[in-house]
Formats: structure tokens, C-alpha cells, sequence
């Protein structure tokens, strides 16, 4: 459909001829012949290359331990994975078959690892959200370099015990804010840093995350309950305060959040609905149908054990769908996540931002992020992002050509953390855990003015 054709379905024909032009957009848009410069992002860089592989132990073998064991599957000369804990029997076993663990090193609870005395060089903390700070202070304590999910852990003085105690190991622990090290990200940073837009002095940020995936993750999934999970301004969020702090070195001196869970409550329950999707007599009109998301398309069944053929995993979606909160219908589960969330923050030197997390969204991924500044500004949607120069109207265009949910930043925390413990040199890891204090930090301050309408003084 043309411009002209979709002006016209959404009955705005009048716009189209009484448009005004736009002088100063045409000139930013319209870079001069020869002035525009184009980066690209390089991938050959993922491998650290290292002349002994560092050993890890996996503590909790579900999605995210997975991805960064992965890394072992793609760089053997670089990371071996030596170990695992799951209490799930089915992840444990899948892994530990994978990397060919021996026998004594499969466990089970986090804490058996611990009864034994250190057996690799590194430990991956990626179980649930409220099970990271128990293994971390037994893993501190034997010695182990850490690699631990974010977030860090759900309240403020267990996040600066954990900070305490690292600052005063010799461990490198890392805390795993991906985007830190997505090519666009620090692309994005680099030009920041490099004063080609001048000061920063206002930033907008959006963090789509999508209507079916937030009932799917936020509603029935393992984040749908804040008090057994985190606040989602921990949960999802937190790389993205972390990410406002992180590429201008500016720390926030004040904020205000709201925000609501306006949805996926049972005032809202559809007429008709069923309790589960499998047994409703309108789930074919609802766009948040389990039946469709996970056994009709198959998609987001990575939270499923599956195992066999199409039929053989179709028949244990159902299983699931009948006996778990994947199947139950979206607007009665015990979810209390906010489904928007807005904060608007002032920093140490008068420069503002504003961030939105949207459930709400058709689009799941793809931050939008706009960086003004004094001499230029920046507008990225986490594949690509344009610099302009306000003086010149020249552009300057970013493509990372990396489109997966991370930006690239997944296996380049993996390469960067075994690197630093490699080489002894915490400096390799840019998301060292006292960085990562501050978007705890605000997140916790976000929560207490949405809940008390107040705005907080950090
Ligand atoms: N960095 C990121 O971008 C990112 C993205 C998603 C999730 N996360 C965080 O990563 C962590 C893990 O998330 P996930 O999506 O992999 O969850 P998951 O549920 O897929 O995996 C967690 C695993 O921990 C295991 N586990 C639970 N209790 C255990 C125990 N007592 N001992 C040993 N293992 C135990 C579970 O069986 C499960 O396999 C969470 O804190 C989450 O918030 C981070």
C-alpha cells in the first residue's frame, strides 16, 4: 500500500494535500551527497580466542543458562561448561548430556554445588529472580568468578550486600546487562562519549514488549507476580534504566513513575470466557488464546520441557495447557505486573529522560531510543540508529544487521566476562556489579513513587 492508498484507508485524504512542509526535516533527512559516513558491526569478534577454556558450572539450566552455555557449543577453546544445577531433572540432564558433564558434576538444588570444595572457574547465577543472592554469597565465598542474571536480586539491601561483597573480592562478577555489549548499543554510547552531538541534555526511551508476549510472560508465565518474581521495572526493565545511566555516565537525581496493570484483570475476563483456553467458547475471538500461541503456532513453547516428534510435543502442549498457568485463560491468573509503565527522570546535571515499558504493543522487540543533544541528536531503533548534525544536516547511520532480541549483546557478555577471568583483568567486563547498582537503584525509587505518587529524591 502506497502513502497515498493508506492515507486514504485511515479516511485521512485531507492530510495528504494539506500537509505543510517541513524545512528543517527535509534538511536533516536529506544529508548532502558524499557526507553521509556508514558504519557497520563487525561479528568476527565474538570468539575470546583464549589459550585454555575457562571451566563454568551452569546454576540453573533453563533459557538464559542455556544461551550462555552456548557459548561453550560455539567457542570449546574458550569457555567449558563443567557443571550443572537444575532441580528440573528434564534441563538438568538436557544439559549435562550437551556438554558431556560427568556424573558427580549433575546436580540438583544450587546448594550442592557448594558442599563441595571449588571445581571451576566460574559459576552462571540464572536461576528465578528471588533464587540469585543465596547462591552468590556461597559462591563469593568459595572463590568462584560470578556471572549473575539481572536482576541482581529483588530488594535493595540484598543488591548492596552483593555489591559489598564483590568490591571486596578478587572475583570478577559481572551482572548480566546484555545490551551493555550489543554492538549498537556501544556504537551508540561511542558517539555519545565522543561529543559529536555535544551535551546530552534530554533522552526518550521505549521498551516495546508486545501484547501476546506480555500475557504470555507478564500474565501467566514466571513473571507474572511481582512478589514471587521482581517489580517489572526489575524484571524487563532494568537493561534499559541501566542503559540510560550507562551510555552518559549520568546518575539520577530524581524520578517519578506510573504506571497500572490495566488489562489482564478479571473485571476484564471476556464474556464467555472459560477458565482455560482449551475448554473456552470464545477463545477463537481472543487474541491472547493459548491454544493458538503455543499449540496452533508453536510459538514461546521454549518454556515447555518437549521432547519427540511434531505429534508427541503437541500432545504435551496440551498436557501443559491443561494442568499450568500457560493454559489458564489470561484474565484470571494471580498477576499483578504493570501492564505500562512511564518514568520521567532528572539527573545529576538538570539532563531529563523519559522511558516507557508498553505491554501493549503488536511489536515485541525493537527499542526505540532518541538522544538529543546541543550539537546533534540521535534516533535508533536497536538495528539502526542516524546521527545529525544540527550545524551541518549531515548524517552519520549505524547498521548492526543484528536483529535478534539482545542486539548481538548475548554471546559478547559471554566472550567479556571469561575473557577478564582469563586474563585476571576485571576491567574487560563493562557491566561490573557495582555499575549495576544504579538501575537497581531506580528501579526501586520508580516503585516507590508509583506506589506512593510521589516524586523521589535519590
Ligand atoms: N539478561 C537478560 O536479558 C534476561 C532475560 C530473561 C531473564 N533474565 C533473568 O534470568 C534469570 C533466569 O531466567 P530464565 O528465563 O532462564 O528462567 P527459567 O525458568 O527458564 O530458568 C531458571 C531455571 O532455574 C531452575 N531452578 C529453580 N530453582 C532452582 C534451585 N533451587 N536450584 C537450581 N536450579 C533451580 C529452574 O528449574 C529453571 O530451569 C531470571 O532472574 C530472569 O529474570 C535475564
Amino acid at each position: 500500500m502506497d502513502r497515498k492508498e493508506f492515507l486514504k484507508s485511515i479516511g485521512c485524504m485531507a492530510a495528504l494535500t494539506t500537509l505543510p512542509a517541513i524545512p528543517s526535516l527535509a534538511k536533516i533527512v536529506s544529508s548532502p551527497e558524499g557526507d553521509e559516513e556508514k558504519l557497520t558491526s563487525d561479528d568476527s569478534d565474538v570468539d575470546a580466542k583464549l589459550d585454555k577454556p575457562v571451566t563454568v558450572i551452569i546454576i540453573g539450566a533453563g533459557s538464559r543458562g542455556k544461551i550462555y552455555a552456548s557459548y561453550a557449543e560455539k567457542f570449546p577453546g574458550s569457555m567449558k561448561v563443567v557443571g550443572v544445577a537444575d532441580i528440573n531433572e528434564f534441563r538438568r540432564d538436557f544439559m549435562a548430556d550437551k556438554y558431556a558433564i560427568p556424573q558427580e558434576n549433575r546436580m540438583g538444588d544450587w546448594s550442592e554445588v557448594f558442599r563441595r570444595p571449588r571445581f571451576a572457574d566460574a559459576v552462571v547465577i540464572a536461576t528465578p529472580d528471588r533464587l540469585h543472592y543465596e547462591p552468590y554469597l556461597e559462591a563469593i565465598k568459595a572463590g568462584y568468578h560470578i556471572l549473575l542474571e539481572k536482576p541482581m536480586a529483588p530488594t535493595e539491601k540484598e543488591c548492596k550486600d552483593i555489591v559489598r561483597k564483590a568490591m571486596a573480592s578478587p572475583s570478577v562478577v559481572a551482572v548480566c546487562h546484555v545490551l551493555r555489549y550489543s554492538p549498537y548499543f556501544k556504537a551508540m554510547r561511542d558517539v555519545i562519549m565522543s561529543g559529536k552531538i555535544g551535551n546530552v541534555v534530554s533522552m526518550q526511551h521505549l521498551e516495546p514488549i508486545g501484547a501476546v508476549r506480555f500475557a504470555h510472560s507478564y500474565a501467566r508465565g514466571k513473571y507474572g507476580n511481582s512478589q514471587t518474581s521482581s517489580p517489572i521495572i526489575l524484571a524487563k526493565s532494568c537493561h534499559d534504566l541501566d542503559l540510560l545511566y550507562w551510555m552518559t555516565g549520568k546518575r539520577t537525581k530524581e524520578v517519578a513513575a506510573f504506571g497500572d496493570l490495566s488489562f489482564f484483570r478479571r473485571e476484564n475476563l471476556p464474556e464467555g470466557a472459560g477458565e482455560r483456553c482449551l475448554e473456552c467458547a470464545v477463545e477463537k475471538k481472543c487474541a491472547y488464546s493459548a491454544k493458538r500461541l503455543y499449540y496452533d503456532l508453536r510459538q514461546r513453547t521454549g518454556v515447555f520441557d518437549l521432547t519427540g516428534n511434531r505429534a508427541e510435543r503437541g500432545e504435551q502442549i496440551l498436557e501443559y495447557l491443561r494442568t499450568t498457568n500457560y493454559g489458564k485463560c489470561a484474565f484470571r491468573l494471580d498477576n499483578d505486573q504493570c501492564d505500562h509503565y512511564t518514568m520521567i527522570l532528572k539527573f545529576q546535571d538538570d539532563t531529563t529522560a523519559s522511558f516507557s515499558m508498553e505491554g501493549m504493543t503488536s511489536y515485541n522487540q525493537g527499542r526505540i531510543t532518541r538522544i538529543m543533544g546541543t550539537q546533534g541528536d540521535i534516533v535508533g531503533d536497536m538495528v539502526n540508529f542516524t546521527v545529525t548534525d544540527y550545524l551541518t544536516g549531515n548524517t552519520l547511520k549505524y547498521e548492526s544487521g543484528i536483529r535478534d532480541e539482545h542486539a548481538g549483546g548475548d554471546m559478547r557478555i559471554v566472550r567479556d566476562f571469561v575473557s577478564a577471568v582469563s586474563k585476571g583483568d576485571k576491567s574487560l567486563v563493562s557491566s561490573l556489579i557495582q555499575d549495576s547498582l544504579e538501575s537497581h537503584m531506580m528501579g526501586f525509587n520508580a516503585e516507590k513513587s508509583r506506589k506512593t505518587g510521589k516524586l523521589i529524591k535519590m
